[in-house]
């Protein structure tokens, strides 16, 4: 059913450290299932720390539930096999040296065979257009085609929910309308954290705005959002 939540914030706050001042507060939210929900807020906002905070990464208050499993310590582990998470810079989520190897990660750490992990990071590779990367070393790649690699691994354990930070900085015009078009034809829930509103506006339906930590607006009407994103009206 598309009305159930994939994600949900309820008045969350989140401190990178139990003692420090928080940097997210109150914030409430919901993505539903297969629903690609924008995040913006100019630099500082708090987009990648909501992102953050949805992977059990950061303390918070307030509730997390992810494909209907609440966030706790205890389910930590849990909710992030449900979350397909793409940094804003792919190389910090890269970690082997060949970029099969890489993309099959989610699946071996999971103790499937690695012969059906390749299969499956084959064919994420392929929904991506890089299977002619599949035996590179991902230090040899362009940034958009680390990002293709990077996103295939989020892709390819099927995750309910993804998560993607930045995904369009530092592509080209070509490489964004090929991404805009690969997340489109993706069946999962997304929230989107980007201040590139064009591209957001090509793959969402929706956007929810951050200013200094807290829910400034929400809506449909992505030009409204390019008019509060001028820091003059924020
Ligand atoms: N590791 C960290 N420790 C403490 N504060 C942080 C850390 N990372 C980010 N912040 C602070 O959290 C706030 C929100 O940052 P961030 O979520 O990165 O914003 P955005 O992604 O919207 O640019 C900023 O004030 C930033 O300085
Ligand atoms: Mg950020």
């Amino acid at each position: 059913m598309t009305s159930e939540k994939t994600l949900i914030f309820k008045d969350v706050t989140v401190r990178y450290h139990d003692k420090s001042a928080s940097v997210l507060s109150g914030i409430t939210m919901g993505v539903s299932s297969n629903e690609r929900v924008a995040l913006f807020g100019l630099n500082g906002s708090g987009k990648t720390t909501l992102l953050l905070a949805a992977t059990g990464l950061l303390p918070f208050t307030g509730r997390i539930v992810v494909d209907g499993i609440e966030l706790t310590k205890k389910t930590a582990d849990t909710v992030r096999d449900r979350i397909g998470f793409l940094f804003s810079t792919p190389e910090d989520q890269i970690l082997f040296p060949r970029v099969i190897d890489d993309t099959a990660f989610s699946l071996t750490r999971r103790k499937i065979p690695v012969k059906e992990a390749h299969a499956r990071a084959h064919d994420a590779l392929a929904r991506l257009g890089a299977a002619d990367l599949a035996d590179k070393s991902p230090f040899q790649l362009s940034h958009g085609q680390r990002q293709r690699v990077a996103l295939a691994g989020a892709l390819v354990a099927a995750p309910p929910l993804l998560l993607l930070d930045e995904p369009s900085s530092a592509l080209d015009p070509a490489g964004k309308r090929s991404l805009a078009v690969t997340l489109s034809g993706i069946n999962a829930a997304m929230l989107v954290a980007t201040h590139d509103i064009p591209f957001a506006a090509s793959v969402c339906s929706r956007y929810v705005l951050l200013n200094a930590g807290k829910t400034h607006s929400e809506g449909v009407d992505f030009k409204k959002a390019e008019l509060c994103l001028d820091d003059s009206k924020i």
